[in-house]
């Protein structure tokens, strides 16, 4: 449930018409709901009320400050997987003792920053990430509070760029090489091995490769028993997929019961690291229609709407074919037509909606992409030099500018013409 909803025709976030904002603010722009992102968190974090937990939120999946502060607030931490993103972490006001650091590339910068910081735990990847780790936190004279992510080989079922849990992924350590990996870790001076992690993907929308994870890292966990080495902390990775279209993903709550019953038993904090079923569907992104035009040639009659928002604001329809359903901010009772909503970047691959069936727009008409808040605003870019959108978020019936659209200005800043003749 969120709190988008059309009152006499016209879209509203919580108590404020979305027209207003965009008169006010500009387009495009990101929108946020307060009462929803809230309501997502709580959502979430309760189904695990039983079980001593920790819910990370996934940064990258919408990293404005403002948003961060909230889950704070509520209890969260973070998932961070730069040194950026921690920064971000804290300057929101996350306690660094919720904040655990994934990643397979860490520089030995980003690794001094977050032993520096203080931070609950480092997922490592690889070996020599170990090995990196441990030089740093010598250094510094300390020991590196250590998890190692291990990669169970299981298939999430979702898009195959999304999808990091198996064995041709990147991500993580083969859990049939990561015991020798624990043992070697337990004999060094400026490691403290506390944690076992992984995560297997993003928009999951089935439980059951969950589940075979977690049985795998139950077993895992009890070889390492054998060995001595007892595990504090149990990382389960995010992924609870949402509605975009006509998917049916598990609803939190289920989600945590069947977590919670493969659980029994082992004595461990569990950490959870959600990012799309928090912020997805607390987010819209508020684009104008520019023109509408139709090409023809030979059979072909093909309808554009070209909106003021392009690929480069919103990628994951270029990136991923992913579907994002919009609709008129205000209702049109207009005849539906067969169009591509586009953007106004030079490539044929920007686009928001490829033959969408919609009713009849004109110039001047605002539309709202929707489940935008993940993956949205944090996948934008300045290509084709269009400074980056704002964002808004909405508590009642207030909104706030929580990032300033950027400035023509902001685009050449840090960049300078050498005098090439000194
Ligand atoms: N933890 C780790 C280590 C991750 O890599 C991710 C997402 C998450 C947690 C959060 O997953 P979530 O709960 O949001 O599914 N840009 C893509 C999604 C990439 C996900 C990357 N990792 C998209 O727009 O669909």
């Amino acid at each position: 449930m969120n709190h988008f909803d059309y009152k006499n025709g016209e879209l509203f976030c919580e108590d404020i018409a979305v027209s207003d904002i965009a008169k006010e603010v500009g387009t495009p722009l990101y929108l946020y709901s307060k009462a929803t992102l809230e309501r997502h968190f709580k959502a979430f974090d309760s189904g695990f009320e039983n079980l001593d937990h920790l819910t990370c939120f996934a940064v990258k999946s919408c990293s404005n400050i403002a948003v961060l502060s909230i889950f704070s607030t509520l209890g969260g931490g973070a998932d961070i997987v730069s040194g950026g993103e921690l920064y971000r972490a804290l300057s929101a006001g996350m306690d660094p003792k919720r904040i655990i650091y994934s990643g397979v590339g860490k520089t030995e910068e980003e690794l001094r920053y977050g032993l520096q910081s203080g931070i609950l735990l480092f997922n490592v990847e690889s070996e020599q990430e170990l090995h990196r780790l441990n030089s740093v936190a010598a250094e510094l004279d300390m020991r590196a509070p250590v998890a190692f992510r291990v990669n169970p080989d299981v298939d999430p079922k979702t898009h195959a760029y999304i999808s990091t849990g198996l064995a041709k992924n990147k991500f993580g350590i083969p859990i049939r090489e990561a015991l020798d990996l624990y043992v070697q870790a337990e004999g060094m001076g400026n490691i403290n091995v506390l944690g076992v992690s992984c995560h297997i993907g993003s928009q999951l929308t089935l439980i059951s490769p969950f589940i075979e994870t977690l049985r795998k890292l139950k077993s895992f966990v009890g070889q390492l028993a054998d060995k001595g080495i007892a595990i504090k902390y149990l990382d389960l990775g995010g992924g609870v997929g949402i509605t975009y279209d006509d998917e049916k993903p598990p609803h939190p709550i289920e989600y945590a019961k069947a977590i919670e019953e493969e659980l029994a038993g082992l004595e461990v904090t569990l950490i959870l690291e959600p990012g799309r079923v928090i912020v997805g569907n607390a987010g819209i992104m508020v684009t104008e229609v520019q023109y509408t035009k139709t090409n023809r040639g030979g059979d072909t009659e093909k309808h554009f709407v070209v909106v003021d928002a392009g690929m480069n604001d919103l990628t994951r329809p270029s990136l991923y074919g992913a579907y994002h359903s919009i609709s008129p901010v205000k209702e049109k009772e207009t005849p539906l037509q067969t169009v591509d909503i586009v953007g106004p970047i030079c490539e044929t691959g920007d686009f928001l909606a490829k033959d969408r069936e919609f009713p009849k727009v004109e110039q001047g008409d605002l539309l709202a992409v929707e489940s935008a808040g993940a993956y949205g605003f944090t996948m934008a870019s300045n290509y084709n030099s269009r400074p980056r959108v704002a964002e808004v978020m909405v508590s009642g019936d207030r909104y706030y500018v929580i990032r300033q659209r950027e400035s023509r200005e902001s685009l050449i800043q840090g960049e300078t013409i050498p005098d090439f003749n000194r």
